[in-house]
């Protein structure tokens, strides 16, 4: 089984391609036990800290259900709950939480901050969205696609259709080049990963066998595809001000019906790590119709209510694989 005893999650990068699939392997295990009612609680009397210094519905609910259902508890800090990075340094922090907790999860926009908290907390520091990788939303679109077509992950085709310079977009290329997939960026080339992404995901892909595109050609990026994925064009942190241009863009990248039939596909299948924006369903959205006259944008609401999409599996799954990482990284070896 997959044995990550100690060890941080923060980057996919910092994984072997073996270690990704255990901790995928686990989630399915962990998933079809908690199903079956056969679940054992493998982190009794463990304590995790969440640190959150952006808003959250999935990853701080994952983390808090994943952990209850293994016998752990947790201890949520909001953005304004704590004093890291306004009055305590996030290397003080890391000492503190460090010596009251088994475990810490930080959500923030710096990769620095999550990283200077795994090399002074003396724990297991998880990765929970920074601007640059959102590694346990990878776990979660990997075995959502695993159990949506029948091939090995080597053998998956997805595009990334969006804003690629980001967490999601620079995610997606090096996860698929990691796992050997056949991934590919569809984006107008500003909006392409930045180039030490790019070189890294090329080098992983040398040993992997993943193939590699970068298009601004929407129908040579999706034809064939197993999944088309997107993300907000406008992510959290980011200023109101940038949707004029993101719109003018990105509006041919939209993932509409017309991009789905354009994979040849008849069952691609559609995922988003959500939130997402495809009505007015929310006072974002309606904000975004008022200013520019908009009812949907990365995705018609069209394809995110269709048959073809698995939002909410993929949603679900977060839960799954983030107790993947604590059982692998928090549980007695002996009793993994
Ligand atoms: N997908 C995701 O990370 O969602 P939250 O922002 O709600 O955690
Ligand atoms: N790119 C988005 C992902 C949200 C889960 C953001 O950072 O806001």
């Amino acid at each position: 089984a997959t044995d990550l005893t100690g060890r941080h999650f923060l980057k996919e990068l910092d994984f072997t391609a073996e270690e990704f699939r255990g901790l995928i392997a686990l989630a399915a295990e962990l998933k079809a036990a908690k199903k079956a009612g056969t679940e054992v609680q493998r982190l009794r009397g463990r304590n995790i800290a969440l640190i959150f210094e952006k808003t959250s519905t999935r990853t701080r609910c994952a983390f808090e259900v994943a952990a209850a259902d293994q016998g752990a508890s947790t201890t949520y800090l909001d953005p304004s709950g704590s004093q890291i990075g306004h009055k305590e340094s996030v290397k003080d922090t890391a000492r503190v939480l460090g010596r009251m907790f088994d475990g810490i999860e930080y959500r923030g926009d710096s990769q620095a901050n999550v990283e200077e908290l795994a090399a002074f907390a003396g724990v297991p520091v998880f990765n929970g969205l920074t601007d640059d990788w959102h590694p346990t939303q990878m776990l979660a679109d990997v075995l959502t696609m695993t159990e949506h077509v029948d091939k090995p992950i080597d053998g998956i085709a997805f595009a990334y259709l969006g804003d690629a310079r980001f967490n999601m977009g620079n995610s997606y290329l090096v996860t698929g080049a990691l796992l050997g997939m056949d991934v590919r960026i569809v984006a107008p080339e500003a909006y392409w990963p930045a180039e030490d992404v790019v070189a890294a995901a090329r080098k992983l892909a040398e040993t992997s066998g993943a193939t590699i595109t970068l298009t601004e050609d929407v129908s040579e990026g999706v034809a064939g595809a197993d999944f088309v994925v997107t993300d907000v064009w406008v992510s959290m942190g980011e200023p109101k001000e940038v949707w004029d241009e993101r719109i003018a863009a990105l509006a041919p990248y939209s993932v509409t019906m017309e991009v789905l039939r354009a994979t040849g596909n008849p069952d691609v299948k559609f995922l988003h790590c959500l939130p997402a924006f495809h009505d007015l369903g929310t006072a974002v959205g309606r904000d975004i119709h008022a200013r520019h006259g908009l009812t949907e944008l990365e995705v018609s609401d069209e394809v995110f209510e269709s048959a073809h999409s698995v939002v909410f599996d993929e949603a679900e799954n977060r839960m799954h694989t983030i107790k993947a990482v604590l059982v692998a990284t928090l549980a007695d070896p002996a009793g993994k």
